[in-house]
């Protein structure tokens, strides 16, 4: 399935082949290092966020309004109810920005999310649609003053590490006997 969205996510997971059933583990290893976002960029994302708090039921509405208009080809891999997906969506983008003081905590957990997506049948090449939707739902949200372009900058950093552990995590699913259920 191919996006046509700016290229938002490094060219090494953007270029990642699809996940198949047949991925070796040794694919894993010719992924550059995730990269922890800098001090500054994490500051910046924690105080971002914070002004999202008192709008978080909106935040999530507007997430997936925005998702499905422009990628309707994702639609039918949601299943769940809607507003709980918002829910649960949201409290993982807060939990995702809390920890990054702690990543000890932080990354078993995106790992085992990242594993989790292998049943909804993700791959690497939505990741960039759900970055372009995540900073499109922060603009609107927050509006362009808060959301400039210094703080593009710190959540483009903060979700490329988010979304590179899911897919180092994704890939290591794709040994004998697990990932089934996938294209
Ligand atoms: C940083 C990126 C992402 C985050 C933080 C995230 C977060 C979540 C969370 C918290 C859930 C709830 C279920 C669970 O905890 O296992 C979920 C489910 C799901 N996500 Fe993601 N996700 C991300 C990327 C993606 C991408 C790239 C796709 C591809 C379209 C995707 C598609 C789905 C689907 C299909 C479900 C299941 C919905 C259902 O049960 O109906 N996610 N995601």
């Amino acid at each position: 399935m191919a996006f046509n969205t700016t290229p938002l996510i490094p060219t090494f997971k953007r270029n990642a082949p699809r996940v198949s059933r047949h991925r070796p583990r040794l694919l894993c290893m010719t992924q550059a290092p995730v990269r922890f976002p800098n001090s500054t960029h994490v500051d910046r994302v924690q105080r971002t966020w914070q002004l999202v708090e008192p709008i978080k039921p909106q935040a999530g509405a507007i997430f997936y309004e925005f998702l499905f208009e422009k990628y309707p080809q994702v639609r039918s891999m949601f299943k769940s109810d809607m507003q709980e997906q918002q829910k649960r969506l949201i409290e993982m983008v807060d939990q995702g920005v809390k920890l990054l003081d702690q990543p000890d905590q932080l990354e078993p957990t995106l790992r085992a999310l990242g594993k989790r997506h292998v049943r909804y049948r993700t791959q690497v090449e939505h990741y960039p649609a759900v970055k372009d939707t995540l900073m499109r739902a922060l603009e609107t949200a927050l509006g362009e003053k808060t959301m400039d372009a210094d703080a593009r900058t710190a959540w483009s950093a903060v979700y490329d590490y988010w979304a590179g552990i899911m897919i180092d995590a994704m890939m290591e699913c794709e040994e004998p006997g697990e990932g089934q259920n996938r294209v």
